[in-house]
């Protein structure tokens, strides 16, 4: 298992070679502020990860190549499309080499679900961007790695950054979180796919005006209430397009002890707020029962 800071680098002739964690991120707030002109969103978006996500592991090879196995590797259609191996290319075209440039036999074990909101796909790409840097200790220079970051999706660069963040801009300008009560997270998936760019075209209304976050929260009541003031602007959309958003919304705040239930990124997963991992598991049990065809999974918030 991957330790929980997500890094782990096994001595040559192990087999795991470098591992890395790519963890779900969760946007606990996702407020859009306004629109670009090249048609994207200006946001501003609380980010924390869970300590759960998808593994990737880098072996030596002459060339790149990329095999996709675990719970959701069928929902991966098209391999050569994956972040992973963009990630891979843009290292490779960002460095210089004398002969021939390196490669990498990468497997992905894919834990998250596909186009779900939890960033799966950008935190595979952070998680490359990191683990082939350090299995071909390319000297690159940190802006460059942030480009090529930004180049590859909105949300690739706070996986990089990998803590919990503001998160502003399209997603290139990350601040970090105030400081965070203790709480745990229930992830739940319906199993539906929703596609980013038709959630944000499904948005209507104004756009929301923001203030600045508290420094530090007394109390998990004093957070929740915080963030009852800054939504997901994207849910309502994405109710539109996926009921069953709704109905996950509606179970999770059912369960005992949930003290928030929202969508995050954009959907379909949500996610319940709970004090303690215990309590999310508990909902995690009774939503198994209740739905055993949705994806549940109670997680801790990695500390900063
Ligand atoms: O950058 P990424 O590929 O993750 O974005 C997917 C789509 O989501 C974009 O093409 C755009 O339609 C929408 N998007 C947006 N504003 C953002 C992030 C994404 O409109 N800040």
């Amino acid at each position: 298992s991957v330790p929980a800071g997500g890094k782990q680098d096994c001595r040559a002739g192990e087999e795991a070679g470098i591992v890395r964690m790519a963890a779900a991120k969760v946007n606990l707030s996702l407020q859009i502020i306004g629109k670009r002109p090249d048609g994207y969103h200006e946001l501003e978006s609380l980010v924390v990860f869970a300590d759960f996500g998808d593994r990737l592991s880098f072996r030596p090879s002459a060339t790149v190549s990329l095999q996709v196995a675990g719970p959701f590797a069928a929902a991966l259609k098209d391999t050569k499309e994956n972040l992973v191996l963009r990630a891979a290319g843009g290292l490779l075209a960002g460095a210089t080499f004398e002969g021939n440039p390196p490669g990498a036999a990468i497997r992905l074990e894919k834990g998250l679900p596909v186009a779900a909101g939890l960033g799966g796909g950008s935190a595979d790409a952070a998680a490359a961007i990191d683990g082939l840097l350090a299995l071909w200790k390319l000297p690159i220079e940190p802006e460059k790695l942030f480009e090529l970051a930004r180049s590859l999706g909105a949300d690739v660069p706070v996986c990089l950054h990998g803590q919990a963040s503001i998160m502003r801009g399209v997603g290139e300008v990350i601040d970090p979180a105030p400081e965070l009560p203790d709480f745990s997270l229930l992830l739940v998936n319906p199993g539906a796919a929703l596609a980013t760019p038709n959630v944000f075209r499904a948005r209507q209304g104004a756009f929301s005006k923001v203030t600045d976050w508290p420094e530090s929260f007394a109390d998990l009541k004093s957070f929740v209430a915080t963030l009852e003031g800054r939504p997901n602007d994207l849910e309502a959309a994405a109710i539109s397009l996926q009921p069953s958003v709704r109905e996950v919304l509606d179970r999770l705040e059912a369960l005992p002890n949930c003290v928030l239930a929202r969508m995050s990124g954009s959907g379909a997963s949500c996610f319940g707020l709970f004090a303690t991992l215990q309590e999310a598991r508990h909902g995690e049990a009774a939503l198994q029962v209740a739905r055993p065809e949705w994806w549940v999974r109670a997680a801790a918030c990695r500390r900063q």
